[in-house]
């Protein structure tokens, strides 16, 4: 058998705002649009990825938490539907989604010979994350590859950035190595926002953009800071400044899927392509792409 690859690391943020402005028919709400530079980001991302062949998506999202090790979805289908809990009255999507079960065992063992707690989930009544669901929306709308779901075991709320990122790092090559050993192409994808301080009320028209723009400088700064960071091939650097980050920029990296996604790549020197980047209800979203299926082999 082949060697596994991954072909792609991203950063695809989930606002639901992104699929609330894109109009797709599983959603209920209808909107006027808004947040078209990020749309337009993810729309160049989509373009980015159409001729790369891949097996599946490994994801991991914050806003499916555990809080006893690091969960996986071990379900062949799940279909529901997801209701934002902060914002009902625009996300109400209907799913349904295909898990390579194979895979996500495979890195669920890797990691468990490897010293971390794990857990398959099983239980076919769970709902699935809006911000898995998002990101893979918006990366491909199709549906139509099976995706593996991992979750955000809140080592940050539990211990610290520092405990967090140490656990994300060797999960991250659990991930790399079950990935290799699959023989499968996979993209991987780390579910959040940059800075993330938001509003805390909302415009009468959720999409009226006279009112959209970063919270505050300081935020900004940070989010900058980060995407040079990414697009100089610094990966190192943004594991060592993590905890400034959170900190001062409140930034959803907390849940770990973005140290977990760098690790999987091994902590690469190559740059990433920036797709875009917009804020929404004031916190600060880049879509990234780290092409990895162009740097060597079976990187
Ligand atoms: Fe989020």
């Amino acid at each position: 058998m082949a060697e596994g690859q991954i072909v792609a690391g991203l950063l695809a943020p989930h606002p639901p705002h992104l699929v609330y402005a894109e109009n797709p028919p599983q959603n209920e709400p209808n909107s006027e649009g808004g947040w078209e530079q990020l749309r337009w980001g993810y729309e160049r991302l989509r373009k980015s990825l159409e001729d790369v062949d891949y097996d599946c998506i490994v994801i991991l999202s914050p806003h499916w938490q555990t809080y006893v090790g690091t969960h996986f979805l071990g379900l062949e289908r799940f279909e529901s539907l997801s209701v934002d809990p902060i914002f009902p009255n625009l996300f109400r999507f209907k799913y349904d989604v295909t898990v390579d079960v194979e895979l996500s065992k495979a890195i669920h063992d890797q990691a468990k010979d490897d010293g971390l707690a794990v857990k398959m989930m099983e239980n076919q009544d769970f709902r699935i994350d809006y911000g898995t669901i998002t990101s893979c929306h918006m990366i491909r709308p199709e549906w139509d590859k099976p995706i593996v779901s991992i979750s955000s075991n809140r080592g940050h709320a539990y211990y610290s950035v520092e405990v967090m990122q140490e656990m994300m790092i060797q999960l991250g090559k659990a991930t790399r190595k079950a990935i290799l050993e699959s023989g499968k192409k996979c993209v991987i994808v780390a579910s959040n926002s940059l800075s993330h301080r938001h509003f805390t009320t909302e415009s009468e028209v959720p999409e009226d953009m006279s009112v959209e723009h970063i919270s505050s400088h300081a935020m900004h700064l940070w989010d900058m800071r980060m995407i040079e960071l990414m697009r100089s091939g610094k990966s190192q650097q943004i594991v060592n400044e993590m905890p400034e980050f959170v900190e001062q920029a409140i930034a959803e990296s907390d849940g770990g899927a973005l140290t977990w996604m760098l690790s999987a790549l091994d902590m690469p020197d190559e740059p990433a392509i920036l797709h875009g980047y917009g804020t929404i209800i004031g916190t600060g979203n880049a879509i990234m792409e780290w092409p990895s299926r162009n740097w060597r082999e079976n990187s």
